[in-house]
């Protein structure tokens, strides 16, 4: 019989979580919410991010959940199905060694790995992976950018030619143990925070990306603070442009000193038959057609319960459906080990031409 159709007869899936800080805390709070799913096991090497994670755990279920002193007991149990990892993302590649030898089903945050090296070895690896392997890139599952991606997909612009994002949002968070702050813990800004926008442009794109040229620095933030005496070293503004394959280009506008804007987030597919955008956290999608003129606009609601759940206008909660159901039912993987590699190969040109000041191709990286 098909291991997935074996849990929904037995038992609820038991989950385990690698790393319980910020975004740790998003899961268990959306993994309450599945009735499937039962929250077996955390491991966290910081104490009060395990008290934290206990917290919101709430005193019914915490009492339930075994604490684990390392990743390695807890992949050793076999009464564990799946594991979340939401560890720094420096730590990433070495879990995903375990967690691959242990077979068991794994939703990896965001970026799959922090170097060209390890997301070469990670992507090897995961091919012949037993369980459900899935990359954290949950942008994709935010409703009405879920609905702009079907539409473009559908034909809504014509033949897509040209597709713009802007991210203007607030300053990276403090972390714990303030590993966000330098770019060899993080990939850089353009790996840890754009591999979701460089993921959205290949899913909407279809096709391979040729050549990046991002100019891109720290001008704003962070730069009054100090770690063992050293400055920040992460991007907090830049424009990337992106050549793909079949022509399409796309762009990318990030600003993370703009948290007075009206939207985080602005999508724009512009097509030989029309524009298509996106804002979020509104909820709106315009559609201007070339001819007859519109605009037409549609509002995406998002369920309020996923909304709450999250900082990500109801994302996770989305993604943590899709995932379940791979696990489960063996619905599709849709954001697998080859999606979460081409992010953080794009997001490694991207930072690569910022510092060198020019275009990177893929071929250079060779991809
Ligand atoms: N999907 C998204 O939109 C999104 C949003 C925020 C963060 N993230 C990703 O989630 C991950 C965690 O980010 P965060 O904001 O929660 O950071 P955080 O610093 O708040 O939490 C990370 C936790 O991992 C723990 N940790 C450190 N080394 C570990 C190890 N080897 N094994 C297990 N735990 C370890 C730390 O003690 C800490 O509690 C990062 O990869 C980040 O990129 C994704």
């Amino acid at each position: 019989m098909h291991a997935h159709r074996e849990i929904t007869l037995v038992r609820k899936v038991r989950y385990g979580l690698i790393g319980t800080g910020m975004m740790g805390y998003e899961h268990i709070n959306n993994l309450k919410l599945m009735p499937e799913v039962e929250i077996a096991g955390i491991t966290d090497p910081v104490p009060q991010s395990v008290q934290l994670a206990q917290m919101f755990l709430g005193d019914a279920l915490k009492e339930r959940v075994t604490v684990y002193p390392d990743r390695q007991a807890m992949l050793g149990d076999p009464s564990i199905d799946a594991v979340l990892i939401s560890s720094p993302n420096f730590t990433h590649a070495e879990v995903l060694r375990d967690v691959i030898k242990s077979g068991k089903h794994v939703l990896c945050e965001k970026p799959l790995a922090t170097t060209l090296e390890d997301v070469r070895e990670v992507q090897a690896l995961a091919r012949s992976h037993r369980g459900v392997f899935w990359v954290g890139m949950e942008y994709r599952y935010m409703p009405p950018a879920a609905r702009f991606i079907e539409e473009v997909a559908a034909g809504k612009v014509g033949k897509l030619q040209m597709l713009a994002i802007r991210e203007h949002r607030f300053p990276f968070l403090k972390k714990v143990g303030d590993w966000n702050r330098f770019s060899k813990n993080t990939g850089g800004t353009m790996v840890e925070k754009c591999c979701h926008f460089f993921d959205l442009m290949r899913l909407i794109v279809k096709a391979k990306p040729v050549r990046v040229y991002c100019s891109g620095a720290m001008d704003v933030n962070h730069l009054d603070e100090r770690y063992g005496g050293k400055v920040p070293d992460i991007i907090d503004n830049s424009y990337t442009i992106v050549d793909f394959e079949n022509g399409v280009r796309a762009m990318l506008d990030l600003c993370m000193f703009a948290e007075g804007s009206k939207n985080q987030e602005e999508i724009a597919a512009v097509g030989d038959a029309g524009k298509l955008e996106v804002f979020i956290p509104d909820g709106d999608l315009v559609f201007s057609p070339r001819s007859p003129k519109g605009p037409v606009t549609t509002h995406v609601a998002v369920d309020e319960t996923a909304l709450r759940a999250g900082t990500h206008h109801g994302a996770s909660f989305y993604q943590h459906r899709a995932f379940l159901d791979a696990v489960l039912n063996g619905g599709p993987v849709a954001v697998t080990a080859d999606d979460g590699f081409w992010a953080v190969l794009m997001g490694l040109a991207a930072e690569m031409s910022a510092k060198e000041k020019r275009a990177v191709t893929i071929r250079e990286l060779g991809a």
